[in-house]
Parts: C-alpha cells; structure tokens; sequence
C-alpha cells in the first residue's frame, strides 16, 4: 500500500531527474581492504582553490562506514560505454567489484579503468542533509580522459 508521502516523493523524484548529469561512481576501500562503491549522479564541482567537489551518498548507503574510516574516497566519472558499471554499482547486495578489472592508487584507493576523468579525495568535510549527506572531498589528485564520450543520465535513462 501507498502511504501520502510516496507519491510526493515520485513527483519530486521527477522533477529532480530532469536535470540532466553525468554519472560517477564512488569508490573506497573498508578497513578491511576490500573495494566498496556506487553509482552517484549527485556529483558536482565545488571550488578550484582549493579543488574541491562534492556528492552526495544516502545515510544508509554500503559504502558509507569505508569512506568515514578511511577519509578517503574515489570519484570516476564515467565514459558511455561504462553503462554496464553503472548498473551494477547501484544493484543491491550484488559483489560490485567481482571480475572486474580495477587496481589501488598510491592513496589505496580503487581505480576503475575507462572512466572520462577520476579524482581521488580526502573528506574535507560531512553535512547533514535530510536522508543523505553531502560529502566535500579535497582532490588529492585527478586524471581525465578529453575523446571519452561521457556516460548522461536525464529522466532515468542513460544515453
Ligand atoms: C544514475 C544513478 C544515480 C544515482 N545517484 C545516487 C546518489 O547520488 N546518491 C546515492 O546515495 N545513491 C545514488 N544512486 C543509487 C545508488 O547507486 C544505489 O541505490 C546504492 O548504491 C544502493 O545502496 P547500497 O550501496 O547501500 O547497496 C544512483 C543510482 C543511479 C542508477
């Protein structure tokens, strides 16, 4: 059954979702060593002195103990033909990570290949914002790829 606010929460899903964006995934490593991510849209840049851009994941989200611990996260913006990669960093309970090719960066960070630009960060700073949060994160380094067409995302639907 529907509660009242399920159909609010529909119509301002949509209203959101027709600003169109790119598509990033964010990754991290739990203390543990082993790679955490997901897909996020809610990435924007922030400043450029100092480099800084933000995003922002929901309070219950997997990922989220990895990047508290380790103060460290990996923004990869994604390229088109990373659609697949999409997918599965926001299926739920599916090992994300499996049979995919990625390595750690100097900061132990998972890099994930092909993407148009990624930034590795450190978490400069968490605000609480309703049932997400909005992470900043202080670009520790980045690398981008100019001919890689990027993935878009408007009216939940890739193109
Ligand atoms: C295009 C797209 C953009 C998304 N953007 C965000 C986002 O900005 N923040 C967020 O918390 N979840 C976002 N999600 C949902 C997460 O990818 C997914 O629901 C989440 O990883 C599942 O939660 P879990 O990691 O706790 O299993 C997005 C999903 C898609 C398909």
């Amino acid at each position: 059954m529907q509660s009242p606010a399920q159909p609010r929460a529909r119509a301002l899903r949509d209203a959101f979702g027709t600003f169109g964006t790119g598509v990033t995934i964010v990754a991290a490593t739990g203390e543990d060593g082993r790679p955490v991510g997901f897909t996020a849209n809610s990435f924007a840049s922030v400043s450029l002195e100092p480099p800084l851009l933000l995003v922002c994941p929901a309070r219950g989200a997997s990922s989220l103990p990895a990047i508290a611990t380790t103060r460290r996260f990996a923004v990869h913006v994604l390229a088109r033909a990373q659609r697949p990669l999409a997918e599965r960093f926001s299926r739920r309970g599916a090992d994300r990570f499996e049979g995919l090719v990625w390595a750690a960066d100097r900061h132990g960070l998972p890099r994930i290949e092909g993407a148009c630009a990624r930034f590795a960060c450190a978490l400069e700073q968490t605000i609480e914002a309703g049932d997400h949060l909005v992470l900043i994160g202080r670009i520790l380094e980045h690398e981008s790829d100019l001919e890689a067409e990027p993935l878009l995302f408007v009216r939940g639907r890739y193109s």
